[in-house]
């Protein structure tokens, strides 16, 4: 059997030292579990600018498409601030999830009880959280046409469309429905249906796929703005969250919080099913390039390791093993491993991110 192909896109800001760490742990799993990777490595967003004047090339678009997963860092940073909008390393990374037709956006938020005080909330509101929000990821606002800015007399015009199909809101919503099965079994739909078209669409289709195929699943739905007011009051109510682009994006940023540290939240953005069975995906953490601690070994890698675990479980079906890591970081956590994101307010001294590794690392072994 060959091993299967990983195509790293560390990108830029912190992206290539968090996926330094990963690339550590991929190849613990070909030393010690002997799982092999086919790992190759390529460029995105400002970086893919830099070397070549644009944010994906088309050779490395079409290397994305033939992998069977994408484990990608971040993209984005103040020296591209001033790039014309197609040229953004923002671009490099939405061409990726509309190119691979990643609709479904799995962000899970699960509070590890060893942060449970470093939440923004309070302890008894998040410990124990364990929530997973799907996120619709090739549409909606991101996409719609038309789209720019416009001058109309001696006004200028910013316009973006809100725009979904409706088998664009039975995918994810199913996406959404099967995660739930294998979960608690409850499903909360969010949209703005009140002042939205868009939303009201949303909100029948749901109820429709609901009701003809996964009736055995718990659904409610709220406004998106009740949604957000809710995940911060009382989040252990939500199973499953699925949501649009837009809303999602926002609620699941809201969620990291809830988790401790943006540093924390890991995504696994999934397609259809390929060839040779496995979904088309792509991995990476949900916080950005934070170009402001990039380079100084500050960065939680951690986000970036869970989303390989993701990849494990969701891509090369190795449930155990994605446990296996998830464990070696809440062992990690538990034993007072701290990045400088991880520190509440009573201080102490953070380690590094290869620190953060060896610490990953040093778990695992004592795993097997
Ligand atoms: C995310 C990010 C991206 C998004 C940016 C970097 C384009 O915020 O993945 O949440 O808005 O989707
Ligand atoms: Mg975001």
């Amino acid at each position: 059997m060959t091993a299967p192909s990983l195509l790293i896109l560390a990108g830029d800001g912190i992206g290539p030292e968090v996926m330094a760490q990963v690339r550590r742990v991929i190849s613990w799993y070909g030393d010690r579990r002997g799982l092999n990777f086919d790992v190759s490595e390529d460029l995105v967003g400002g970086a893919a600018y830099d070397a070549h004047g644009v944010p994906l090339t088309d050779e490395t678009m079409a290397k994305a498409q033939e992998v069977d997963a994408v484990l990608l860092g971040a993209v984005g940073g103040p020296n591209y601030d001033d790039l014309d909008f197609s040229l953004k390393p923002e671009r490099g990374l939405l061409r990726l999830r509309k190119e691979m037709d990643l609709f479904a956006n799995l962000r899970p938020a699960q509070c590890f009880d060893a942060l449970a005080d470093f939440s923004s909330l309070k302890r008894d509101v998040v410990a124990g959280l364990d929530i997973m929000i799907v996120r619709e990821l090739t549409s909606g606002i991101y996409f719609g046409e038309p789209r720019g800015i416009i001058t109309e007399g001696n006004e200028r015009i910013g316009i973006n469309t809100q725009r979904y199909t409706e088998s664009e809101i039975a995918r994810v919503a199913r996406s959404a429905f099967e995660l739930a099965r294998r979960r608690s079994n409850k499903v909360c739909s969010m949209e703005k249906a009140n002042v939205m078209e868009s939303g009201v669409l949303w909100r029948k289709v749901v109820n429709e796929i609901h009701a003809a195929e996964y009736s055995d699943v718990e659904l409610s739905h709220m406004y998106a703005d009740a949604g957000a007011m809710q995940l911060c009051r009382w989040p252990k109510q939500f199973d499953v969250i699925v949501t649009d682009n837009l809303f999602g994006d926002l609620l699941s940023d809201a969620a990291a919080m809830l988790t401790g540290s943006l540093g924390m939240l890991p995504s696994a953005s999934l397609g259809a099913p390929m060839a040779n069975g496995r979904p088309k995906a792509m991995y990476e953490p949900v916080h950005g390039s934070a170009p402001d601690i990039a380079g100084q070994g500050k960065a939680n890698p951690i986000a970036c390791i869970l989303s390989f675990a993701m990849a494990l479980r969701y891509s090369f079906d190795e449930g155990e093993e994605a446990t296996r890591l998830e464990s070696a970081v809440e062992a990690v956590l538990a034993q007072g491993a701290r990045t400088a994101d991880l520190l509440g307010p009573e201080g102490g001294t953070p380690i590094s991110t290869s620190e953060m590794g060896d610490a990953v690392l040093a778990a695992l072994d004592a795993s097997v």
